[in-house]
């Protein structure tokens, strides 16, 4: 059977006290609706139907480029209700899975084995046990251990308030049994709402099935309601990711000191120290390296090579065997060949650094290309921006860039050619050539320095 999904989205989230929508809220960078659209869309599902009305259009907008069907709950009126508003769009030949698009972390493997309890005879519920249950809706069950209904806490007994088995919220079910089952629940309980569960009762008394599945982890079907419930889930979500690197063999100094948004691949032997941040796509090659307090965003770097404490990287390639860091910044747009080594305080951007160059300390490379076996010397700069364009700089094989120089650019700096340190070079520089442009030095002997007047006396 086809499979759609529906995703609860609608209610206005008043416990996290924010201008921006519930669902927009972030898990590792990514809105909470964002993850659940991702499982849905690693479930084959041939449409999802998102249920939005707090904070619609920016819940919309976020994810305009989504093939996602947009429903409008104008009134929150329950979740029953708010299931009707998307049947317009169900096929009662289809299985439709209900999810929430502020439960992020339900895995795939759990919502399989619930969408494969659905048939014409049955439908699938997912449910947990809490020490806690107090708040959830609670599952009723008959003496053979059927379940017949679901109690809202609101709605239920003493004695129902004590099992501790409770609604996640999510089930699967066929479409004609849930076109059929909504049609009839109406809104007489103690919240005035058109409740989902009570769709589970009315199956019952029509002999359709109720099979329970569980998670396997109690975390899948967290929901937040607050911001303690959302850094709670942020903390799961970034220790499962850790636990999949180590899995893959990467060594984590602390697992429970790195964040991971995005997607990561990391080859084997791979270390990492604390409090780094890997975002976007990483692709971390075997042997590599990273020290404490490294940002790093969309990368690739190749094996071998060492990203030193500190420092901050993004769209970036890194060659093999190069060292980077302490405290540097590569920039979008740079690429180290192999054995390049960026040193502290260097910053890089949109410029290729040669195999074996060095560009070791204090310097900042913009818009260049930089051939092998170079040595910029400390506190280089390219003047890339004349204030309305910015030019190339072109430094050729063998080079050597003396210290303290300004290379004003368009400028290219020709092969084993030498540029004394102090320079400002603003022509091109041939190959083998030594191009200074330092000003004579001056001696004055016997030179006597000023000395502080006496406190007091006016000048
Ligand atoms: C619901 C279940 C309860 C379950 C609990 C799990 C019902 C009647 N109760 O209770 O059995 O234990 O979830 O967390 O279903 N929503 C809409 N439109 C509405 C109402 C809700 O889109 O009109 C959305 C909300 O945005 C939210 C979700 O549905 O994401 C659940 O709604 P909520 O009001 O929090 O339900 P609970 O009372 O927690
Ligand atoms: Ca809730």
């Amino acid at each position: 059977m086809e499979l759609s999904v529906i995703i609860l989205a609608a209610g206005k989230g008043t416990r996290m006290k924010s201008d921006l929508p519930k669902v927009l809220h972030p898990i590792a960078h990514k809105p909470l609706l964002g993850h659940v659209l991702d499982t849905a869309s690693g479930l084959d599902a041939k449409q999802t139907c998102v249920v939005v009305g707090h904070g619609a259009h920016a819940v919309k907008e976020t994810f305009a480029a989504r093939t996602v069907t947009w429903v409008e709950q104008k009134e929150q009126k329950g979740t029953g209700h708010a299931v009707q508003q998307a049947l317009p769009h169900i096929k009662p030949t289809e299985t439709v899975l209900i999810l929430y698009g502020d439960v992020p972390l339900c895995t795939p493997s759990t919502l399989t084995s619930l969408v494969s309890c659905v048939s014409e005879q049955s439908i699938g519920l997912l449910t947990v046990t809490l020490e806690n249950p107090t708040g959830y809706g609670r599952i009723i069950r008959d003496h053979e251990n059927q379940v017949t209904g679901i109690v809202e806490e609101k709605d239920a007994t003493p004695g129902q308030k004590q099992i501790t088995e409770v609604n996640t919220g999510i089930l699967a079910i066929s479409g004609s049994h849930l076109i059929n089952l909504l049609s009839d629940i109406d809104n007489k309980n103690a919240q005035g709402e058109y409740y989902l569960t009570d769709i589970f009762s009315l199956a019952h008394q029509q002999g359709i099935q109720i099979q329970t599945c569980q998670p396997e982890h109690s975390w899948e079907v967290s929901g937040v309601n607050n911001r303690l419930q959302l850094a709670g889930l942020e903390r799961i979500y970034q220790l499962e990711k850790a636990k999949e690197l180590m899995v893959d063999g990467v060594t984590l100094r602390d697992p429970a000191r790195i964040d991971i948004r995005g997607n990561i691949q990391a080859g084997h032997d791979v270390e990492i120290d604390v409090n780094v941040i890997l975002s976007g796509d990483v692709i971390l090659q075997n042997n590599v390296k990273i020290g404490a307090n490294c940002s790093i965003k969309n990368a690739t770097i190749c094996s071998g090579s060492i990203i030193k404490d500190h420092s901050v990287i993004e769209d970036t390639i890194i060659g093999k065997d190069c060292t980077v860091g302490p405290f540097a910044r590569l920039r979008p747009g740079t690429e180290l060949l192999d054995d390049a080594h960026i040193g502290n305080f260097v910053e890089v951007k949109k410029s290729v650094i040669g195999n074996s160059s060095k560009v070791n300390h204090l310097t900042y490379i913009g818009d260049a290309e930089i051939g092998t076996g170079v040595n910029v010397g400390a506190g280089t700069i390219t003047c890339n921006y004349d204030g309305a364009n910015k030019h190339r700089t072109v430094i050729q094989d063998h080079a050597f860039i003396g210290s303290n120089t300004s290379l004003v650019a368009p400028v290219t700096i020709g092969k084993h050619a030498t540029v004394g340190a102090g320079s400002t070079i603003g022509r091109d520089v041939g190959n083998n050539t030594l191009a200074l442009t330092r000003a004579p030095q001056k001696a004055i002997d016997s030179w006597t320095r000023p000395t502080k007047k006496p406190k007091g006396e006016t000048t």
